[in-house]
């Protein structure tokens, strides 16, 4: 059995949108520490911090050299726009224009905290963060040493802290397992309270539209919005227009509990190293040496763990990992999402351009 990474006491209650997590154990070396980042990121160096989502890639919002840094340690296109990371609600309307009243609405609700606004852009944010569009994505996270940084150098970009199509980081180990030298420093806040990150919302039309499932759920944002959203980019989501996204670099194939041990025995008859993903409770009669973590059965649980337990399991000498398929309800949206995009990264034809362990 595998353990995935256990959750610090200072969120223990769980995450509420809205509230900062005020409870996180502040030390004078913290203090020293955020100084230290404020100094890199302000003379154009890239930091890794934690938000209560995944842990970010940060840089100046308003240094283009600094942006660039982000993208080239990423490995990622220039067309696929950062998020800007605000302090507070007070700071949007010097990075967006024509803000229309849901987004104030959505904004007293739900930040600080996993939701992201695509709104008009102001002039001045750079093309660079936008990938030369007319929008601009923006944030205000949860985590108090994130939002210590923000206030003390400005808006930052923080992509997910990890290489481009790859899993996104929950511990400071695992950005540094992923990234090492190549960020001038890693601050470690501890595991993230939310585990998948924000949900990214466009009021660019008049109807808003959800781009990204995340911990604000739809029927979150429709209660406060009093009306219906839109899903998805242009309506149904249908698993074939999935892009191969959120990969651990092992293959990894969903199944159904009842299928789960006869694909396993099956696999491993054909010589192949199987590690599982499980739900709520191990399987009975797991072969023995298979690599097993066990998620928690409520969706907000188990998001929480779900990379740290895909992180777990993606090694080497495993052939597959095969996740049990969470229940077809609304509030597992986000997790759903992610683990289709996860397996469609290795659907198609083995030389659909994904890159295997470097081992291999
Ligand atoms: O939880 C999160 O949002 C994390 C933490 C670090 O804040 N950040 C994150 O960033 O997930 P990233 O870059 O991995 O994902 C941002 C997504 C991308 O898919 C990007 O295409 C989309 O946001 N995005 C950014 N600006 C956009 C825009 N103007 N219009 C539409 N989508 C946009
Ligand atoms: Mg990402």
């Amino acid at each position: 059995m595998v353990e995935y990474v256990p959750f610090p006491r200072y969120f223990r209650g769980g995450f509420t949108c809205g509230e900062t997590m005020n409870s996180f154990p502040w030390t004078e070396t913290t203090a020293t520490q955020i100084q230290q980042a404020a100094a890199i990121l302000r003379a154009g160096g890239v930091v890794a911090f934690p938000t209560e989502t995944v842990y970010g890639l940060g840089a100046d919002a308003r240094q283009e050299s600094a942006v660039r840094r982000v993208f080239a340690i990423k490995g990622r296109p220039a067309d696929h726009p950062l998020i800007v990371h605000l302090a507070s609600a007070d700071w949007l309307s010097d990075w967006a224009r024509d803000i229309p009243e849901m987004a104030w609405l959505l904004a007293e609700r739900f930040w600080p905290g996993p939701l992201t606004l695509v709104l008009p852009r102001a002039a001045h944010v750079l093309d660079a963060v936008t990938g030369g569009q007319a929008s601009v994505a923006l944030r205000v996270p949860a985590h108090p040493l994130a939002l210590e940084l923000i206030r003390a150098v400005g808006p930052l970009v923080a992509p997910s802290a990890n290489r481009f199509g790859r899993l996104s980081p929950t511990t400071a180990a695992h950005v540094h397992a992923e990234l090492g030298e190549a960020v001038d420093l890693i601050l470690d806040g501890g595991p993230c309270a939310v585990g998948v990150e924000s949900t990214i919302l466009s009021l660019l039309d008049a109807t808003p539209r959800v781009l990204r499932p995340g911990a604000v759920t739809p029927e979150a944002l429709e209660s406060i919005l009093g009306r219906p959203l839109i899903l998805g980019g242009g309506g149904v989501r249908a698993p074939g227009t999935l892009s191969a996204h959120y990969a651990p670099r092992t293959p990894l194939a969903l199944v159904q509990r009842q299928e789960l041990l006869g694909r396993a025995a099956e696999l491993i008859a054909q010589g192949q190293q199987v590690a599982v993903l499980a739900l709520g409770t191990s399987p009975d009669a797991l072969p023995v040496g298979l690599d097993c973590v066990v998620l928690p059965r409520e969706p907000a649980d188990y998001a929480r763990g779900l990379y740290a337990g895909l992180h777990a399991l993606d090694r080497p000498e495993v052939d597959l990992i095969l996740v049990e398929s969470p229940p077809a309800e609304p509030g597992w949206l986000a997790v759903q999402d992610r683990l289709s995009r996860a397996a469609a990264a290795f659907a198609g034809p083995p030389q659909a351009g994904r890159q295997g362990h470097p081992s291999r």
